[in-house]
């Protein structure tokens, strides 16, 4: 009795251990190592390149107290910056918007780029770069005088090309446009943008359409299309309202070079459930389908045919472009 007690326990400390162990093995295989990349990744924090874990900026920096900041993404591709002379050209209007210098010059913020991409050996992904106004001694609102802008760079890994959602398309949600009258200017203060794209995530949808006077503005992240029943491709014309994509601004540009007509005004919801189909663009999803708005499908509810057409088409024009 007592022995089969003590085999019994040396069983159930063998299987115990043994549970543990390859808990232990799947925890190295399944989420150390991905931590441990994530960490070891390169950033760029005001002049040096530094490992993620330890790119830090002070409490009192002005982006993290007020968001006077300004952003930028681009999309990497084989390992080069695409559309990256747009973005930058959007980012010296934004941080001229602001008053803001940037302390660097728009070359030197691409070498950076680029080195960055490569100390961190990124072939598919992009590169998030955002510029402050500094750190002053304390809390003031009005600008600090003699205080450097904070410049911070990091990278992520991303397949755009191959993502799932590029096959099957995305839904939309709608939600009140809730920011304030100077969308074109890339700041980060995203508070309306978060709580938009976490009401998508909780509807399951890929991302919100923004809503104002009855018409899209844009998408959380990305700009709104639609290609209306007689071939038109339609998308909200640039103004304070919206910001001025850089992926919207290249489609247009190569739609209207192949003969489609493209007419830059507002649309309805109404007007795009009755579209042939609907897409959104941007540096992180190139050219997405839009398949339903609000649980409604979108025409059949599947990705449409010019809609993978514009996405071949500027995914040649990425590559073609990429630096
Ligand atoms: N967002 N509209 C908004 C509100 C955006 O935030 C973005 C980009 C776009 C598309 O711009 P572009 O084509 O230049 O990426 C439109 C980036 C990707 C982001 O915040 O992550």
């Amino acid at each position: 009795m007592t022995s089969d007690l003590c085999t019994g326990y040396r069983e159930f400390r063998f299987q115990f251990v043994d549970q543990a162990l390859r808990i232990c093995v799947y925890m190295r295989r399944n989420c150390l190592p991905d931590r441990r990349n994530r960490l070891d990744q390169i950033a760029y924090v005001n002049g040096s390149f530094v490992p993620l874990s330890e790119a830090k900026v002070s409490v009192l920096d002005r982006g993290f107290l007020f968001a006077d900041g300004i952003y930028e993404v681009a999309a990497v591709l084989d390992g080069k910056l695409i559309d990256n002379a747009s973005h930058l050209a959007r980012l010296e209007r934004s941080v001229g918007e602001i008053a803001l210098a940037l302390p660097e010059t728009t070359a030197r913020i691409q070498e950076i780029q680029r080195e960055l991409v490569a100390r961190n050996n990124l072939v598919n992904g992009m590169v998030y770069l955002e510029v402050t106004r500094g750190a002053d001694a304390g809390r003031d609102f009005a600008f600090p005088k003699g205080v450097k802008p904070t410049l911070v760079m990091f990278t992520s890994v991303k397949d755009i090309v191959n993502a799932p959602s590029a096959k099957t398309g995305i839904a939309v949600i709608t939600v009140p446009d809730l920011r304030w009258e100077r969308r074109d200017i890339k700041s980060v203060a995203l508070l309306a943008q978060v709580l938009a794209k976490q009401a998508a995530a909780e509807a399951g949808a890929g991302e919100a359409w923004m809503i104002e006077d009855g018409k899209v503005t844009e998408g959380g992240s990305s700009s709104a299309f639609i290609l209306t029943q007689d071939d038109v491709l339609v998308t909200r014309q640039n103004s304070s309202a919206i910001l001025p994509g850089c992926t919207r601004k290249a489609v247009v540009a190569l739609a209207q070079e192949r003969q489609l007509r493209v007419e830059e005004r507002p649309f309805t919801v109404e007007e795009a459930l009755k579209a042939k189909e609907a897409f959104i663009t941007s540096a992180t999803v190139f050219v997405q389908a839009v398949v339903s708005i609000d649980g409604k499908a979108v025409a059949n509810g599947k990705p449409g045919p010019m809609t993978d057409r514009l996405r071949e088409i500027y995914v040649d024009f990425a590559r073609a472009t990429a630096q």
